[in-house]
């Protein structure tokens, strides 16, 4: 997934893009680049790295036209060829894409057989290239389109005219926003990259194709008819400042610190659209959850919550969705879970379920993301903006909106409410501790010289060792492998050696007993035991202290000190703990 973005008007496009480039980092950061017009000449600077390090922009002139692109490489290595903007032979056309052209070979050796020459391994500099053929007898518009009905696969994609000072922004599957501003046009992959000049935003559908003729004049439509479109633009209520790290120093501990905001939030529903869609939850005979990630952690909390009560519900990661779709048939409520909600493989499930007749609903944290738009039903979960890649206060949304929608179908949304607004104030006093802070960071120095954890939980905390696991993984990298505490003694416990790190997620239950065995036993093959729960035990070496809840609350309590956890083990790394590597925001390609 890559960030792209373009502006035209009579502020200073160069910086704009910078700027905007750095806000959508998050969605790509291997290297970047940037195309601007100044003087009729095209200047092209292209980098390896994060631009968040670019300190350059004094160097670069002043512009009224610029496209940039900040990249996670799918097609071809990390390197200044193959970062965007790519470009024309004769540079006149300039393209920035984010998403991948499947047909891209066929087209390339079509070109080549027309004398075209390529630098760069990359799929996208087919497009440019294929442009350029069509120009020679085609306008630069006409040419755009034609050439965009040619690409296969999932992509959006910014056309730079050099000659007209134009710009031709299409999307097909992957994400492209247009911001309405008072001096000038901007497009891009996500608000946050121009949401400091403008809140006024037009969502784009699939196919729909914008040209941008000068600071106030653009046209849109929609490559299946000819009609200009009048689309409507949506007002963002989100604040710039929301999508800075303000007087944090990471947007991670400042997203953690947002987390009973955010659950606050979660829960603030449209009553009547609440109980419509706890109507439709009770009506459905079946329920089945996907998502992925976090997202899916979430999801499997959700599936042992309607479970108990005899709610006949599945669970698939998205990606694996298509295996389980047989057994799902019309009368099924599919509920898709995204925080991005331009996750493919997400938005795939979605797109096979409908085919088949099922009904989806959809719990989604960005406004106007592809889910939000191919769903039946939609609730925000509304984290607000999340920019840290690791998903942190999201997935707490996403659990107390499942957890809410439990209630509801009892008709218990105002006790629901209540319960959860009690859990933000705990969690808010567990962060607001200095105490707690401080024994988090003394593990995460204990922790952070490590190669393997072991984490361990029963019912509701299964879902919770996996989001363990997962934060850990990805965050800290260290290996970190999560297990049903029934699963122990089938294999696993012969990991275990002397001193080995193992985590056990713990709440009052049905389960704490045989949660605390599993304890015993692995603290008899010379584990070092770590326990997350609300009473101290005698095998705990570490003992880290939560809120009591009811059992299927527990997941909203115990992986807080996870997430600090993997924030302090990152930071003890010197790893980057907004962006680490290999990682992306959302995953828009397959
Ligand atoms: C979580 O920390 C990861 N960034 C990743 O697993 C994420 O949850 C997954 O890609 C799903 O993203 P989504 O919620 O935007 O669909």
């Amino acid at each position: 997934m890559c960030g792209i973005i373009a502006y035209k008007g009579k502020e200073n496009a160069t910086s704009i893009v910078i700027n905007g480039l750095k806000h959508l980092e998050y969605r790509g950061y291997d290297s970047w680049g940037i195309v601007y017009l100044n003087n009729q000449k095209a200047h092209l600077l292209k980098k390896v790295g994060k631009i968040g390090e670019f300190q350059g922009l004094n160097k670069l002139s002043n512009s009224s036209v610029a496209i940039g692109h900040t990249r996670w490489a799918t097609h071809g290595k990390v390197s200044v060829v193959n970062s965007h903007p790519h470009f024309s032979s004769d540079k006149h056309i300039f393209v920035v894409h984010n998403g991948i052209v499947e047909n891209y070979k066929e087209l390339k050796e079509e070109l080549i057989k027309k004398d075209h020459h390529f630098v760069s391994e990359t799929d996208t500099e087919v497009i440019p290239h294929l442009i350029e053929e069509y120009r020679k007898n085609n306008s630069f518009v006409a040419s755009c389109e034609k050439t965009f009905r040619r690409l296969k696969g999932l992509f959006a994609i910014v056309v730079l005219d050099k000659e007209t000072g134009e710009i031709i922004g299409t999307r097909k599957g992957s994400p492209l926003v247009m911001g309405i501003g008072d001096k000038g046009l901007f497009l891009a992959s996500d608000v946050p990259a121009f949401l400091n000049k403008t809140n006024k935003v037009i969502f784009l559908d699939d196919g729909d194709m914008v040209h941008i003729i000068d600071a106030g004049t653009y046209k849109i439509k929609n490559l299946s008819s000819k009609k200009i479109l009048k689309k409507k633009i949506d007002i963002i209520k989100w604040k710039q400042e929301e999508a800075e790290k303000g007087k944090y120093p990471h947007f991670m501990i400042k997203e953690i610190r947002e987390i009973p905001e955010a659950i606050e939030k979660a829960v603030c529903q449209d009553n009547q659209k609440l109980s419509l869609i706890a109507d439709l939850i009770k009506k459905s005979p079946n329920l089945f959850f996907v998502a992925c990630g976090t997202a899916g952690h979430a999801c499997l909390a959700g599936q042992y919550l309607f479970s108990s009560v005899g709610k006949h519900t599945g669970f698939s990661a998205a990606s694996e969705f298509k295996n389980f779709l047989p057994t799902l048939d019309k009368k099924t409520l599919l509920i898709a879970v995204s925080q991005s909600g331009e996750t493919i493989d997400a938005i795939e499930a979605v797109k096979r379920a409908k085919e088949k007749g099922l009904k989806v609903l959809s719990l989604v944290n960005v406004m106007g993301s592809t889910l939000t738009r191919i769903s039946d039903y939609v609730l925000m979960i509304n984290a607000g903006s999340e920019k840290c890649v690791l998903a942190t206060k999201s997935y707490l949304s996403q659990l107390s909106l499942i957890i809410l929608l439990f209630y509801s179908i009892f008709n218990q949304s105002k006790k629901g409410e209540k319960d959860l607004k009690k859990i933000s104030r705990q969690i808010n006093q567990l962060l607001e501790s200095k105490l707690f802070i401080s024994k988090i960071k003394k593990l995460a120095r204990k922790l952070s010289s490590t190669k393997h954890i072991y984490v361990i939980g029963r019912s509701y905390n299964f879902p919770t060792t996996l989001e363990t696991a997962l934060k850990i993984k990805e965050g800290c990298y260290i290996h970190t492998e999560a297990f049903a505490g029934g699963e122990l003694k089938h294999g696993v416990i012969a990991l275990i050696e002397k001193g080995t790190p193992c985590i056990i997620h713990l709440s009052k239950g049905e389960e704490e007993e045989n949660t605390l065995i599993n304890a015993m036993e692995l603290k008899s093959r010379g584990a070092y035991i770590i326990g997350i729960g609300n009473k101290k035990q005698k095998d705990f070496d570490f003992f880290i202290e939560v809120p009591e809840v009811e059992e299927f609350l527990s997941p909203l309590v115990n992986i807080i000190p996870i997430l600090l956890l993997s924030y302090y083990i990152a930071l003890e790394k010197g790893i980057d703990p907004d962006k680490p590597r290999n990682l992306a925001k959302s995953v828009t390609v397959k």
